[in-house]
């Protein structure tokens, strides 16, 4: 067993959790899943955490992708197991999770790097940062989300461009593809990050989380976003952030959630 290969900081209702297998450029393996899955449920209960960032260590990459080292011997079975588990595990955990997951894309995001980066509900990049998806290259296709997730983002023309020639872009592409909300100097990512979980931080976590399922919710084929919307607005009636919010406004005073 690999020792830290995922690092945890919780300050200021930020938790930081920063994927540490740099000497691999932070390829996730099965371990680190699992304990990317084990952390993330004890965030989602933590009161203390407000919004998640997540970045890799070392200045070279975010995640070269899903550790090819690890799988190069599977059978299709085995393939089929690795891309369902890891979406169940990390991928769709995360895209549904109920608080704010940040991308901090701190250099190269490649396959399941990508992956993980599209996964997350907001996407930050340094100027350094390369994504792409190049698995056809290694004689398969993104399996953790990539073809769903990359045409949502960046449109269908453009992701079968991306995903046939796995070609590699910059953090300047990416953000004229809408593949990234901004790009910073590479210096300023974390506190970049930082700064827009601080903004989210100050509104009611309440309606946040119902936000993110409402939004998730017109992307999944068997909901009615619309829907999803009407019930989980009228779920934030009532609630203790409600009564703050509003009373804060008739009040003329900053809400306290
Ligand atoms: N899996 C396992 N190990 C990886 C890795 C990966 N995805 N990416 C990099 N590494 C390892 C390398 O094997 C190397 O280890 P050794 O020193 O033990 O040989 C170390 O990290 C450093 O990498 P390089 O020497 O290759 O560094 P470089 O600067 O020359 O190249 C790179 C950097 C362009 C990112 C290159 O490492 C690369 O192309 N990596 C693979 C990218 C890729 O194909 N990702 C998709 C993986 S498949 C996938 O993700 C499937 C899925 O959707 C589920």
């Amino acid at each position: 067993m690999e020792a830290h290969n995922l690092l945890v900081k919780i300050e200021n209702s930020i938790a930081l959790l920063t994927l540490n297998r740099p000497k691999q450029l932070n390829a996730l393996n099965h371990q680190l899943i699992n304990n990317l899955n084990q952390e993330l449920k004890k965030i989602k209960t933590d009161k203390n955490v407000k919004s998640v960032i997540i970045t890799g260590s070392g200045e070279k990459a975010f995640v070269a992708g899903a550790d090819i080292k690890e799988f190069a011997k599977f059978n299709r079975e085995e393939g089929k197991s690795l891309a369902k588990n890891g979406q169940k595990k990390l991928f769709d955990f995360i895209e549904n999770f109920p608080k704010p997951v940040i991308a901090a894309i701190n250099g190269f995001a490649l396959g399941g790097g990508l992956e993980l980066a599209m996964a997350c509900h907001i996407r930050l990049a340094s100027n350094y940062a390369k994504m792409g998806l190049p698995e056809v290259s290694l004689g398969i296709i993104p399996g953790y989300g990539g073809t769903q997730r990359l045409a949502q983002l960046v449109g269908k023309g453009k992701a079968l461009e991306m995903i046939t020639t796995g070609r590699i872009i910059d953090a300047n592409q990416a953000l004229n593809y809408r593949l990234v909300n901004n790009v910073f100097e590479s210096e300023d990512l974390i506190s970049k990050c930082k700064e827009l979980a601080h903004q989210i931080a100050k509104n009611s976590s309440n309606a946040i989380s119902a936000a993110i399922k409402s939004i998730n919710a017109g992307f999944d084929s068997s909901l009615n976003g619309f829907e999803v919307e009407i019930n989980s607005f009228g779920s934030c009636f009532g609630t203790d952030d409600f009564i703050e919010g509003t009373s804060a406004f008739l009040e003329k005073r900053k809400p306290n959630f």
